[in-house]
């Protein structure tokens, strides 16, 4: 049976006077994967921070309507900021890694909570590092720095990163965007074999990878939730005319 993960009701959220999204509805399952799709400037990236409340940082943001984790309302008074981002992990369009090693950029945010012995970090480092898919081709170099790896091994040092906090739900704004095709098919399989462990939301301007790898898909138009659906059925047999005319290129 499917869980529900994170809920919106009647999310809206404003930049300034820009009313960038409006009145979304809509439920995130449990370990499974779901891609945002739509065209640019749609308002994909802002309501995937509004998951961990990313757009706090920006000073002209008002929100409304409710964000549930399970049942837990992330927006309300005293709600624990610093918690919600370790239970929601989140991974850029470009790789982000610290200007630190391979091991400190898995180990550091386990390091700073001050409540794990060293070897119950290194034990953490290892397993990330293998449920990342990154294992091998850095065990022996792990004191290096993080940017003597490929674009492709960064990302997934920063999927491991966010994997140490044994999260229950990642967040990825367009992974795989700046990456070549065999990174870009690298992480959509271990996107797809993550999903044992975590709840994933992708964004996505690639049809096709939402396609292949996403088991809900919601199509997103002007700050709109227009579709949502399992993504066989949104992909064959479209319910809006908006999503049939984004899914046949009709616009970019
Ligand atoms: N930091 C910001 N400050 C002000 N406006 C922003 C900010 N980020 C995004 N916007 C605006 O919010 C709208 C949605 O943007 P975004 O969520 O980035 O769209 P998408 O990810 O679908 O391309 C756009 O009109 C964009 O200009
Ligand atoms: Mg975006």
């Amino acid at each position: 049976m499917v869980k529900e993960q994170i809920k919106t009701k009647d999310l809206n959220l404003w930049f300034g006077s820009n009313h960038v999204l409006k009145d979304v509805n809509i439920t995130i399952y449990e370990k499974k994967i779901t891609a945002m799709i739509g065209p640019s400037g749609c308002g994909k990236s802002t309501l995937l921070r509004c998951f961990n409340r990313m757009n706090d940082l920006i000073d002209s943001t008002k929100i409304q309507g409710k964000v549930l984790l399970h049942d837990e309302d992330i927006y309300a008074q005293g709600a624990n900021v610093t918690q919600i981002r370790t239970r929601i992990g989140m991974v850029f369009q470009k790789p982000n890694p610290f200007p630190k090693s391979i091991y400190n950029n898995v180990a550091y945010g386990l390091a700073i909570q001050g409540k794990h012995s060293k070897s119950e970090i290194s034990h953490r480092v290892e397993q990330s590092l293998k449920d990342a898919w990154l294992w091998d081709e850095v065990k022996d170099r792990l004191h290096e720095s993080a940017f003597s790896l490929s674009g492709g091994q960064q990302q997934r040092l920063c999927i491991a990163r966010a994997l140490a906090n044994n999260p229950e739900v990642i967040l990825l704004d367009e992974p795989t965007s700046a990456l070549d095709p065999q990174s870009t098919a690298k992480i959509e399989e271990l996107c797809v074999n993550l999903k044992n462990q975590v709840t994933i939301l992708i964004v996505t301007h690639n049809i096709a990878q939402a396609g292949r790898i996403s088991d809900y898909t919601a199509f997103m138009y002007l700050g709109e939730l227009v579709e949502f659906g399992a993504s066989d059925e949104l992909f064959t047999v479209p319910k809006d005319k908006r999503t049939e005319a984004y899914l046949t290129g009709a616009f970019g």
